[in-house]
């Protein structure tokens, strides 16, 4: 079975914004999160899609699904509480999955972060075709800025091979058991190591096949992407 994870277990702090977690916001004429989890609604191919949200927003979420999701598909949408950081968010959607589901080598989950709404059900397949095939799959884009490396934040330390740089995006695909298996083998320091869920995979050379991204599927992570965000949907640029 295939599923469909988006994380929205993150504040926003670099949004700035104290009011409301950054994928509740405005983007024309409905919240960033509901304009990801319309894109997720057009794969017919999800079990269920499941969302992980701070547990003080899963009311929230609740009510946004009740007013903007159509009924005939409410029932394919589940909120669960999110975890302290991004990957911990994502083993919890996991979980709940198998609660319902149980285990299964056929599991397949799609994660994607909420604040990219403008992924494209071409990603979606493709992350979905490739993780059946291969265990793990990243969605990235060529970089096109030079890549620069400085370990003290003052001086280049080195300036990578441009041609085999990439922007890490989501959706990352996964077979579920493949993922919990390398994550459980991890040791403490190297889990507290992991900025993303591909990493995973690589701290134990386990091979994540690259799906191709797009530079319009931007993660609305500050002020200044949100105004992008907003003139790519047409609507008005809000201060
Ligand atoms: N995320 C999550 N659970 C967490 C932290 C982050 O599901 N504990 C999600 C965010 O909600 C977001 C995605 O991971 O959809 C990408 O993270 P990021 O842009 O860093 O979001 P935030 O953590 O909310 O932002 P910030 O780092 O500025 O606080």
């Amino acid at each position: 079975m295939i599923f469909g994870a988006i994380l929205a277990g993150g504040v926003g702090s670099r949004m700035h914004m104290a009011d409301m977690p950054k994928q509740f916001l405005p983007l024309g004429d409905k919240p960033i999160i509901i304009h990801t989890l319309e894109k997720f609604l057009t794969c017919s191919r999800f079990e269920a899609i499941y969302i992980g949200v701070h547990a003080d927003w899963i009311n929230y979420m609740t009510d946004l699904i009740e007013k903007y999701v159509p009924a005939a598909l409410q029932e394919k949408v589940r909120p669960v509480a999110g975890g302290s950081d991004r990957n911990t968010t994502l083993l919890n959607v996991i979980a709940a999955i198998e609660d319902v589901f149980g285990e299964s080598d056929e599991h397949i989950i799609v994660s994607h972060d909420s604040v990219r709404p403008f992924v494209t059900l071409r990603m979606i397949e493709e992350n979905i075709d490739y993780a059946a095939q291969y265990g793990a799959v990243d969605t990235v884009t060529p970089a096109v800025d030079t890549i620069v490396v400085s370990s003290d934040g003052k001086f280049i330390s080195n300036i990578p091979n441009r041609a085999q740089m990439y922007q890490g995006q989501t959706p990352q695909s996964f077979r579920i058991n493949l993922l919990k298996e390398l994550y459980h083998s991890l040791s403490e320091e190297e889990k507290g190591l992991l900025t993303d869920a591909c990493k995973i995979c690589v701290v134990r050379d386990h091979p994540v096949y690259l799906v191709e991204g797009s530079y319009t599927n931007l993660k609305i992570t500050t002020p200044g992407d949100y105004k992008i965000a907003q003139a790519m949907v047409g609507g008005n640029v809000l201060d």
